[in-house]
């Protein structure tokens, strides 16, 4: 955050700090050890529960003939099987909830665009830890007590919604449940009722923006302070535009529903540097996603995470798909942090042999002047060859010689920076279709 950011806030008598060492929860406060010391307890016990309730844990484990009791350090994690999404296909709905179905309180479900929708369920105790998650996350992004947020996030089987809702009025926050959509309506309501905080994905909260300024009210004069964005990959680039444009925090929020939904990892606003793990909560390892193996902590690979007190459905070692690295924690050093998501294995573009994230071509979108921070990718097929269009929506204020250069500059910079040779088209404003939710950057018009 610029000093210029902090002076503009503090006028305006502004909040948006860390909280106070009386708000810490307990674990946030532990040292290293005894995190360490909490998470084989609570790790012992999952094993157990898992292998004790839920068929197919106890068929993995056995094949590979590994026992709950042989996990006696936590290094040991890494001799269980991994979990994965084809795993909870496979026993769909309910077949790895680890409780009987009466004492499920919730459940929710991934859309399942491809296949079956994954299906993940809650018991009572589920969901207050969910909530206490949640508002621990609110507060580290600079929320307290006594203000209002408005949740941005869909409603209904997506996680986003209910988790943001729940964790929200855990934290003594007054909810505004807006959820997705009727976006001129949630510019007139965040005007009306003031909210401090918005929890909201980065692309709808810009799609927020532009009708901010449609409706000509000054995004920067909103009772805004905080924004806890998540449920999608974005970069440093963004933050910057939105943090400029909107005059408050932007940080960080992740979580995916199988594990429990947002509130795995925070950031916290007083570093804005990754997100911190809820150790307590969650063991997280990183792997090879290719061979499997472990990593390092420090290492690049995909992020593995096992839950410590789920009840109805315990996760070992699942398999997120998601790429980072383990760093050691700052703002609570007894936790370690993620750096940001920038991507999926799955989200992985392959080009032409060269391996390309959307993310790094929205660091090339966002640093040129004369487009908006609208873009998509277009992937089609040339003869043999792939072909990738970056579709960017002009400024505006972009005339039709400053549209031309930043075409140019972004091929440049996508070239330079990731090795690859893209066509840019630069169309007119408005015209690329706005997030309302989880946005869809690329477009495979390839085929099978
Ligand atoms: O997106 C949960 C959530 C809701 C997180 C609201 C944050 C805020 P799923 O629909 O199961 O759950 O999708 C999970 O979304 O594996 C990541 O690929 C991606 N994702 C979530 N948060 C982030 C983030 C919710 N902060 C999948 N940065 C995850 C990058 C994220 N990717």
């Amino acid at each position: 955050m610029t000093s210029e950011r902090t002076a503009s806030a503090a006028a305006r008598g502004r909040l948006g700090g860390p909280p106070p060492a009386d708000l810490l929860d307990a674990a946030e406060r532990m040292s290293r050890e005894e995190v360490r010391d909490l998470q084989l307890r609570r790790l012992r016990w999952t094993l157990r529960h898992a292998y004790d309730n839920v068929e197919l844990y106890r068929r993995k484990f056995d094949a590979a003939g590994v026992r709950p009791e042989d996990c006696r350090v936590l290094a040991d994690l890494s001799r269980f099987p991994f979990t994965t999404k084809a795993d909870l296909r496979e026993t769909y709905p309910f077949g790895m909830f680890a409780v009987p179905m009466a004492d499920v309180r919730r459940l929710h479900a991934s859309s399942g665009t491809t296949g079956r929708p994954t299906v993940v369920g809650y018991t009572a105790a589920d969901l207050s830890n969910w909530a206490d998650l949640v508002a621990r996350s609110i507060r580290a992004a600079g929320g307290r007590a006594g203000q209002s947020v408005h949740i941005g996030y869909g409603y209904g089987l997506f996680t986003g919604g209910l988790g943001a809702h729940y964790g929200a009025e855990r934290a003594g926050c007054t909810v505004i449940p807006a959820s997705g959509g009727m976006t001129a309506l949630q510019v007139r309501i965040i005007q009306d009722f003031r909210p401090g905080i918005i929890m909201v994905t980065p692309s709808y909260l810009l799609t927020l923006l532009d009708e901010f300024e449609r409706q000509d009210v000054d995004p920067r004069a909103t009772s805004l302070e905080v924004g806890v964005l998540g449920a999608e990959p974005w970069t440093e680039e963004m933050r910057r535009e939105i943090e400029e444009r909107m005059d408050l925090h932007a940080v960080d929020i992740y979580g995916l529903s199988e594990v429990m939904g947002p509130g795995v990892a925070q950031e916290c606003v007083e570093t804005k540097d990754g997100l911190h793990v809820w150790e307590d909560h969650f063991l997280p390892e990183i792997v090879d996603p290719l061979t499997d193996d472990t990593l390092p902590d420090g290492a690049g690979g995909e992020l593995v995470l096992t839950s410590l007190t789920k009840e109805a459905l315990p996760v070992v070692r699942y398999r997120t798909r998601d790429l980072t690295r383990l760093l050691p924690g700052t703002a609570r050093p007894g936790m370690r942090r993620v750096e940001r998501i920038t991507g999926r294995c799955d989200d992985m573009i392959i080009l032409r042999g060269v391996n390309v994230f959307p993310t790094q071509v929205e660091e090339v979108v966002l640093r040129t002047p004369g487009v908006a921070p609208h873009f998509r990718i277009r992937l089609t097929r040339r003869g043999r060859m792939d072909h990738m269009t970056v579709l960017v929506e002009a400024r505006p204020t972009a005339g039709p010689e400053q549209r031309e250069s930043a075409a140019a500059a972004i091929a440049r910079g996508v070239k330079d920076g990731v090795g690859i040779s893209v066509e840019v088209a630069v169309v007119a404003p408005e015209t690329l279709e706005r997030s309302v939710g989880k946005l869809r950057r690329v477009e495979d018009e390839r085929g099978a």
